[in-house]
């Protein structure tokens, strides 16, 4: 981390540049995780200055309502923030942003720096950058092989498994796959690491983690903000290729895959890849079975959204497992947009026994259930039975918890971003999608897309719980 680095933000004028890059480096500065010499690159199309650029920030932030960060800090960090205008699709623009690279090892640096290419771009944009950033040599380290060269590339991966498969070719034909991080935020929210922590750390689940014991499995991504005016975006995506295909499957990677050989991103990310293998497909005219998609009423007249559109922007549908430990138990996927709440979870149902204790009255229905939060709680609770206190011998149900929040205090969790970022400067590859997981996760889904074309979309209501059918 002590080499000098430069960060290269593709479409620096966007909502996740403004909304999620700039705060996350901002706060990797103020912690000291940078390297000492960094310099970041922000580059779009629009002309701009570089104080037109931070007054850009300043106006997007308040405009966005996000945390107010201007202050002395923040002036010292911009100090590392320059603004390239350029086009992506312009040789021009590849030549002037070399310049400046070059310019910053030799004036600056005095020595070949670090290069990171994030590409905060539609994925239409992908290939025409990434060609011609090989194509002028950016992608490559120096002469003397000082200095690596890494390309972050946001989802979604493609939008089905030829056009997954189409995109990494090329990636494959213009960088070492060391060289890229497929980045999936999730993997990168600490909540989602703590399931690999607690379930391999702690002897008192394992031995309950497989069919004879767990009765089904819910992992939720409910958010009650609908589109957000990302209309152009969202109507050529959808919410399955948006959340489903990359950031639920990957809670399900972790909640059911093997205990890793070591705790390292080739093992861990081998076993990710295992479970995704073992999807059970969903045959083409079995997925009104499995699955339920569905539109909030008023979807249509979003802006940018066409008007007799069919995308969804909720879904639910019924995964499983084929292997010893999971065969037979249904693992639930279930997103929505324009909701009730926002909560993401991973919910565990254990199966209920018969105990001798249950008291007669009631029957003997006390089910443990296990629940991962992920936002906007973190943390995990147990719910458990005791005995109520009194002569009787009733039960009532208790919870075991834990919860980031209590023991934080006012310290917040690590932005996922901020992760990304410093995981990716650090070259490590554990929380970002090998190309198998893409894979196997596009072939699970690209079905399930095809029969859509034909298959019932359900309108629901704004503010509820999505469509009333149920799997
Ligand atoms: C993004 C999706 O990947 O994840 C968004 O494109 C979604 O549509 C978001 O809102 C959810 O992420 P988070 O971290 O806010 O739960």
């Amino acid at each position: 981390m002590d080499k000098p680095t430069v960060i290269v933000i593709f479409g620096a004028t966007g909502d996740l540049c403004i909304r999620k890059l700039i705060p996350s480096l901002f706060h990797l500065y103020r912690k000291g995780m940078l390297p000492k010499n960094f310099r970041i690159v922000a580059f779009s199309r629009r002309p701009m200055s570089n104080e037109e650029y931070y007054e850009f920030i300043k106006e997007e932030q308040k405009r966005r309502k996000l945390p107010n960060l201007q202050g002395p800090e923040f002036k010292k960090f911009l100090k590392h923030v320059s603004y390239q205008e350029g086009l992506f699709d312009d040789p021009e623009s590849y030549k002037n942003l070399k310049k400046k690279l070059i310019g910053f090892d030799t004036k600056e640096f005095s020595r070949c720096s670090n290069k990171l290419f994030y590409l905060a771009v539609p994925p239409d944009l992908y290939p025409t950058i990434l060609e011609k950033l090989s194509r002028h040599g950016l992608t490559i380290s120096c002469s003397d092989g000082e200095g690596w060269s890494r390309i972050l590339i946001e989802k979604p991966f493609g939008r089905d498994d030829e056009s997954a498969k189409n995109l990494d070719q090329m990636l494959g034909k213009l960088f070492r796959e060391e060289q890229i991080f497929r980045i999936d935020h999730y993997l990168a929210k600490e909540t989602l690491q703590n399931i690999l922590m607690f379930r391999f750390s702690n002897m008192l689940f394992e031995p309950l983690w497989n069919n004879k014991y767990i009765e089904k499995i819910e992992l939720k991504i409910y958010e009650k903000l609908d589109i957000a005016g990302r209309g152009a975006f969202y109507d050529n995506v959808g919410a399955l290729r948006d959340v489903g295909q990359n950031h639920l499957l990957r809670m399900l990677a972790l909640i059911a895959m093997e205990k890793p050989q070591g705790m390292n991103a080739t093992d861990i990310r081998a076993e990710r890849f295992r479970v995704m293998k073992s999807l059970q497909p969903i045959d083409e005219k079995d997925v009104e079975k499995y699955t339920v998609r569905g539109q909030y009423k008023g979807y249509r007249e979003e802006k940018a959204v066409a008007e007799n559109s069919t995308t969804e922007t909720y879904f639910k549908l019924k995964a499983f497992i084929n292997n010893k430990r999971w065969n037979g138990v249904p693992f639930i996927l279930e997103s929505g947009k324009g909701l009730k709440e926002n909560k993401a979870e991973i919910v565990v149902y254990l199966k209920e026994f018969e105990t001798y204790l249950c008291p007669v009255v009631g029957g003997c229905n006390f089910q443990n259930i296990i629940t991962f939060k992920i936002q906007p709680e973190e943390g995990i609770s147990i719910k458990f039975w005791a005995k109520k206190s009194g002569l009787e011998s009733d039960l009532e149900p208790r919870e075991l918890s834990f919860n980031y929040n209590e023991v934080l205090g006012n310290q917040k969790s690590v932005e996922a971003y901020e992760r990304v970022l410093y995981d990716c400067i650090k070259g490590d590859q554990t929380f970002f999608n090998s190309t198998d997981e893409v894979k196997a996760s596009w072939k699970f889904i690209t079905p399930i897309i095809n029969a859509w074309k034909k298959t019932k979309l359900h309108i629901y209501e704004k503010g509820g719980h999505g469509p009333k059918n149920d799997l």
